[in-house]
């Protein structure tokens, strides 16, 4: 028998962890902080391993509790989820609404305006409050049951409270939040593993991957925007307010319009104004906001006559290749361009497009002279995404590569492993210039008033050979230069000086080391707040920071112990450049040091690979293969031929669970097993 104590308290848990979410993933307006949060949930999570029996799915600690699947069971729609009619300028919104008007019979209805989200159409199913069903659209009639995957995503609330019909069906887009999807890209990279392309593929493929804890792993969000029927309120953006209420995440920029005029207004906001949007957004929806007459209204095939999408303008635009010309980037890698006959691409005049490297422009059989397909996604640079090859005269040359540098002319390498060639002549000025302008820039040692022009002109008048020289720059330097009043010249000499004080983490993006951005400089400078050290360190102990792979070790240790990049960090610290970080308070002492583990199996609370960080974070060392070397097998479930090798060596064997209580607990720094 549980105790009513304990009853109250999972239930108190419950509801305060419910609440906390709900102010995290869908109000975005937080109250506790994240270890405050983790302490809660540790307890729920304590409480329910000793009372197995008081588990429910909606428990805030099951949402990653699935098993993988082997694939999705069909869902069937009870109510249809329809499409959406389409209109691209002012002449068709106004048609459709005078279409809309004369079935209506009457001049005046409003209209709910709404974002069109550029994701995955889901369908979610309560039950007396409790998500049973997650689908996907399909095809309208059939989707995907992929409960088990919309589970994971937090602002999808897995129990409402209030009052609501026994059944109803929400809908809504399941998106990717930009700033979410450059971080998990940068992760990747930092994982060396390839980016993905877009945000939306990438929502999509991950909704309907097999683990649920690979969705988990990647921080999906939802703006859910109707119903499959009526759930009380008698119009649309009632509707989305109940939904609301009811705790779903709803978008804060619906707006209620009375005419055409206003409507197509609330277009144009959005036209200019969704570049600042934190997820894709392709356009808007005008609905018809009283349901009674969306009723009247009906639906045409797929589409309901009560709606209609008003796109922004494709993306894409056709125009041909003038020349393909070559840039110098800041780590001599030769960056191949189109230059166009200038050409609108949704909204944008473009005349330039990158082709990425030879590779590409083989690959796509890229010609001067072609007939190209532009495309401009988010704020990504303009890219040639293909070739019409039937407009091509037979004239077109085939592209090669230059096999100088076009900045200094010496000859390019072709970089081993990679698609990229190189200039790799350290005097190269094309190089310099870009190394420079990187080094000066926000992200890095953010030294204000110097642009690119500044940077030329001290280098074509032998101000400055490198970076270091910065600092040694003086007033008279500044006067001689073009254009460069005292009053600048001091402001300037002032930003430098101030740049002198960055932590070391901006120091090293500033550097320009290959593969190492904010990301990675981050985890360096964690692992070695003081330049010195990091300068002598090995390509082994820079694999043994989590989540660093040998790519990123091989570069850094490679610039450090090239002898220039040595003298310049020296002459820089010389002039007065901070080369560490303040003491951190002194860590404890890693739990696991010493300890050999190997992971296998599935496990249910967080990946492989996070448990792996996790061992080498606290010191211990993490390999692929059980031998008499390891010390503990950690299994999840199905855990295969490691687990009969651990048996079979007398290796521990533990489960994840018995390892996150010992690692929390710090009692697991137990003498290393018997060999
Ligand atoms: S309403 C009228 N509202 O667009 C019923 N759909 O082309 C149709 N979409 O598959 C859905 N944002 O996934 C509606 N604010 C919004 C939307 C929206 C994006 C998607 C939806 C649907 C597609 C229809």
């Amino acid at each position: 028998m549980t105790s009513p104590d304990v009853l109250n308290r999972v239930a108190e848990l419950r509801a305060s962890l419910d609440y906390h979410n709900h102010r995290y993933y869908v109000l975005d307006a937080t109250e506790i902080s994240d270890a405050q949060y983790d302490v809660l949930i540790r307890e729920l999570r304590e409480l329910e391993a000793q009372h197995p029996e008081l588990v429910t799915p909606q428990s805030p600690t099951q949402r990653v509790g699935a098993e993988p699947s082997s694939g999705f069971a069909q869902a069937t729609h009870a109510v249809q989820m329809f499409s959406l009619g389409n209109t691209f300028d002012d002449d068709e919104l106004m048609a459709w609404h005078r279409r809309t008007a004369e079935t209506l019979e009457s001049e005046a209805f409003d209209m709910a305006c709404e974002l069109k989200y550029d994701g995955l159409a889901v369908a979610l199913t309560y039950e007396n409050g409790v998500l049973v069903r997650g689908a996907t659209r399909g095809n309208g009639t059939v989707g995907e049951d992929v409960t088990q995957n919309l589970r994971t995503i937090r602002s999808i609330p897995l129990e409402v409270h209030g009052d609501f019909p026994a059944r109803f069906e929400v809908r809504g887009e399941v998106l990717f939040p930009l700033s979410a999807f450059q971080r998990f890209n940068e992760e990747r990279i930092v994982k060396e593993l390839p980016p993905y392309a877009h945000p939306r593929n990438t929502a999509a493929g991950s909704i309907r991957q097999i683990d649920p804890q690979d969705v988990a792993s990647r921080p999906l969000d939802i703006f859910v925007y109707g119903v499959a029927e009526p759930i009380g309120p008698d119009t649309q953006l009632g509707t989305l307010d109940y939904l609301r209420e009811l705790g779903f995440k709803t978008n804060p920029h619906n707006a209620l319009v009375k005419t055409a005029a206003e409507a197509a207004d609330y277009y144009r906001t959005w036209l200019e104004g969704a570049e600042t949007l934190d997820y894709g957004c392709d356009g808007v929806v005008i609905k018809v906001n009283r349901l009674d007459l969306q009723r009247h209204l009906g639906q045409v095939g797929r589409e309901p006559r009560w709606a209609i999408a008003y796109k922004f303008p494709a993306t894409q635009s056709v125009t041909q290749l003038e020349s393909i010309e070559v840039a110098v980037g800041r780590t001599g890698r030769l960056s191949p361009y189109a230059v166009l006959t200038t050409v609108d691409v949704g909204g944008v005049q473009v005349s330039r497009a990158t082709l990425h490297n030879e590779d590409y422009i083989k690959a796509k059989g890229i010609r001067k002279g072609d007939w190209v397909v532009v495309e401009r996604a988010g704020e990504v640079i303009p890219q040639v995404v293909s070739v019409i090859t039937e407009r091509r005269t037979g004239k077109e040359p085939e592209y090669e590569m230059p096999t100088v540098c076009p900045s200094c002319d010496e000859a390019v390498v072709r970089v081993k492993n990679e698609s990229a060639t190189a200039c790799v002549n350290a005097q190269c000025q094309a190089q310099l210039v870009r190394l420079l302008e990187h080094f000066v820039s926000r992200g890095s040692m953010d030294i204000d008033g110097l642009g690119i022009k500044q940077v030329i002109s001290l280098l074509d008048n032998n101000k400055i050979k490198d970076a270091a020289d910065l600092y040694r720059l003086q007033m008279d330097d500044l006067l001689e230069l073009e254009r460069m009043a005292e009053k600048s010249a001091s402001n300037l000499l002032a930003a430098i000086e101030a740049s002198k004080d960055r932590p070391l983490a901006r120091l090293l993006v500033a550097l320009g080391i290959p593969h190492v951005g904010a990301e990675v400089a981050e985890l360096l400078s964690e692992a070695y707040p003081s330049m010195n050290e990091l300068m002598d360190v090995d390509e082994e102990a820079l694999t043994a920071i989590p989540s660093l792979g040998p790519k990123i070790a091989a570069s850094v240790v490679s610039y450090f112990q090239n002898g220039p990049n040595r003298d310049m960090i020296d002459r820089l610290g010389n002039a007065g450049v901070r080369l560490q970080d303040e003491a951190r308070p002194e860590r404890a002492t890693p739990t696991l040091a010493g300890l050999r583990f190997v992971v296998t199996g599935r496990l249910r609370e967080s990946s492989r690979s996070d448990i792996q960080d996790r061992i080498k974070a606290a010191g211990g060392a993490v390999s692929g293969s059980v031998s008499k070397k390891t010390d503990y097998l950690i299994a999840g479930e199905d855990a295969g031929s490691k687990l009969a090798d651990a048996e079979a060596l007398g290796v521990k064997v533990i489960t994840e669970d018995e390892f996150l209580a010992l690692h929390s607990q710090e009692e697991l720094s137990v003498e290393p097993s018997e060999a």
